[in-house]
């Protein structure tokens, strides 16, 4: 599968089989988040692999409830370990890093035959303390990733046209 493929085929997973990812897969998994780029090559992320039915368990809890996050066989929690940290421009990295390195994870799962999906709705403390995540560091985005219930196959996108979302030499 090339890299437009995997744009193509990714979408958002919310039904998954019962059936774990192989470690192997896994791997190769984060090895894709490992080689994302981030500013200054600081790397200041950390990825919480949870398996535990337990903590799954709590994780849907603060996620809304949100059923697929436990049902799921895995869930990558990306955090930034440094979310203070702004590049000149005033944007903060760690939000800009961990997003990176998990869209990695979204398109390399894709190759691998395995579903994810962006997780946003849920309580920044909660999570905290279910993994204990330290104070000082900001989760950035929970994702379960897993074989998908309906294979995955190249499908219609919802998208805004490119002439609504670009514009040429100035902002309009
Ligand atoms: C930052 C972010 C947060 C999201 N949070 C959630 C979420 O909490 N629950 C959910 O079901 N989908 C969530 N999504 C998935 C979006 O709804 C989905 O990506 C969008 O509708 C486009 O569909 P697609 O991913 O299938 O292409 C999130 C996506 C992003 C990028």
């Amino acid at each position: 599968m090339n890299v437009s493929e995997a744009i193509l085929t990714r979408r958002s997973v919310r039904s998954y089989k019962d059936k774990d990812i192989p470690e192997e897969k896994l791997h190769k998994v984060i090895e894709s988040a490992r080689m994302a780029p981030s500013a200054r090559n600081k790397q200041d992320w950390k990825f919480v692999i949870v398996q535990d039915e337990e903590k799954k368990d709590e994780l849907h809890e603060a996620a809304n409830g949100q059923k697929f996050v436990k049902e799921a066989p895995t869930v990558i929690v990306g955090v930034a370990t440094k979310p203070e940290d702004e590049m000149k421009c005033g944007v903060g990295t760690g939000v800009v890093d961990v997003t990176i390195a998990m869209d990695h994870i979204t398109l390399k799962a894709t190759e691998e035959g395995l579903g994810t999906c962006w997780i946003g709705a849920f309580d920044q403390e909660e999570v905290k303390d279910i993994l204990n995540v330290p104070e000082g560091c900001r989760v950035i985005a929970l994702m379960p990733i897993g074989y998908p219930e309906e294979e995955l196959g190249v499908m219609y996108k919802e998208r805004k046209n490119p002439e609504d979302i670009t514009c040429r030499d100035t902002y309009y």
